[in-house]
């Protein structure tokens, strides 16, 4: 029995080879960022409520329409089969059990469509687009991921180039192994092959202009960190944003994600999501604290899923809800909409 994330880590990286573990942990140079993330949660600290008489917790929410047992939902991450040979199909399947929001992301090793059978009816998806600079491609994704019945779109922009990685150089880690590949980026290419993933340093709000017109799906934008460009997304009509600096993969030394999100949601008065560095109950109730809807959690998953596949994602969840559920009571609250801003102080550490 584990009893924590962390303890889910050590596991995973005792199974996994040394460039996955490296691949999955690792962030852009210094990886300064990666550390931030989780320290932030660290100096906050929190200001519980007491004798509010709540014998039973309630964490339900709502989502752009869509109702999760919990306010954590899975972010978009990479190569699931690295960690698992059933990949994206394992953790769908615990997503659906744990009655939250799976987003899958456009470099699965496992196709949209064939993540959401193995889901079944009781799993929310939603999808993660990296805008191409072909819109036509970029159509072709989205028509796939409403095909695959997937509920919201984000997009992530928080990547026009990609992050400098210097455990995968130092691995070598450029390529998947052989035998898989990202099922998405199948037959977009006139000899049917396999498309590699592009970032597109000329991104812009026209781009976001074409996709929001491109599809009736919820637009949440990922990887928003200034409340001038929250503030901008709402006028271009996203109907979300997703605080974030990719886990610290992308620009190194930007703000821990946590720190940003009080900001933002002042911002805007659409849902806000936040993720990085979440890895205990406590820190989703800082986030909720400071404004946010729900949080997302990416590295957690992937290391239940390589610790025990399905089975391990699934802990990892039911450890944070029974984590969330003890600081709610901890802290006075008997549903997400009791957890006010006064729970969270800043201190220096
Ligand atoms: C990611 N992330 C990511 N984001 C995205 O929009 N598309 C993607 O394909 C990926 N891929 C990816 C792979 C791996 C291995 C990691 C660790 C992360 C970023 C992810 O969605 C999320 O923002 C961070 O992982 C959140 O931080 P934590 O929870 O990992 O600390």
């Amino acid at each position: 029995m584990l009893f924590s994330v962390r303890e889910f880590e050590a596991l995973a990286r005792d199974r996994l080879p040394r460039y996955a573990y490296d691949f999955i942990a690792g962030g852009a140079d210094d990886e300064v960022t990666v550390r931030a993330n989780e320290r932030a949660f660290a100096r906050l600290r929190l200001l519980p409520r007491v004798l509010r008489g709540h014998a039973q917790r309630d964490l339900c929410t709502t989502l752009f329409g869509n109702e999760v047992t919990m306010p954590v939902v899975l972010s978009p991450t990479a190569f699931h089969r690295l960690a698992d040979p059933q990949g994206e199909q394992a953790t769908a399947r615990a997503a659906a059990k744990a009655g939250t929001v799976m987003i899958a992301s456009m470099a699965s090793t496992v196709s949209i469509g064939d993540i959401a059978k193995a889901g079944g009816a009781d799993l929310v998806l939603w999808f993660q687009a990296y805008i191409q600079s072909d819109i036509g491609i970029t159509r072709t994704l989205i028509r796939r991921a409403e095909d695959a019945g997937c509920r919201a779109l984000v997009v992530t922009v928080d990547s026009p180039v990609f992050g400098w990685r210097e455990r995968d150089n130092r691995n070598g880690f450029h390529d998947l192994p052989p035998g898989m590949h990202c099922e998405n980026m199948r037959d977009l290419t006139a000899d049917g092959g396999v498309r590699d993933i592009e970032m597109v340093p000329g991104l812009s709000w026209d781009h976001i202009d074409r996709v929001v017109a491109m599809t009736d799906l919820p637009i949440v934008l990922k990887g928003v960190l200034h409340p001038a460009d929250a503030l901008t997304a709402v006028e271009h009509g996203v109907s979300g944003l997703f605080v974030s600096n990719h886990g610290g993969r992308q620009l190194d030394t930007v703000v821990a994600a946590i720190d940003a999100v009080a900001d933002v949601a002042a911002a805007v008065d659409v849902p806000v999501l936040v993720d990085g560095g979440v890895r205990r109950g406590t820190d989703v109730v800082k986030a909720l604290a400071l404004g946010a809807r729900a949080v997302g959690i990416g590295r957690p998953v992937l290391w239940g899923l390589a610790a025990r596949g399905e089975e391990g994602v699934t802990e990892v969840l039911e450890l944070l809800r029974a984590e969330t559920d003890r600081a709610f009571a901890f802290c006075g609250c008997a549903s997400v909409d009791h957890v006010a801003r006064d729970l969270v102080r800043e201190v220096r550490c």
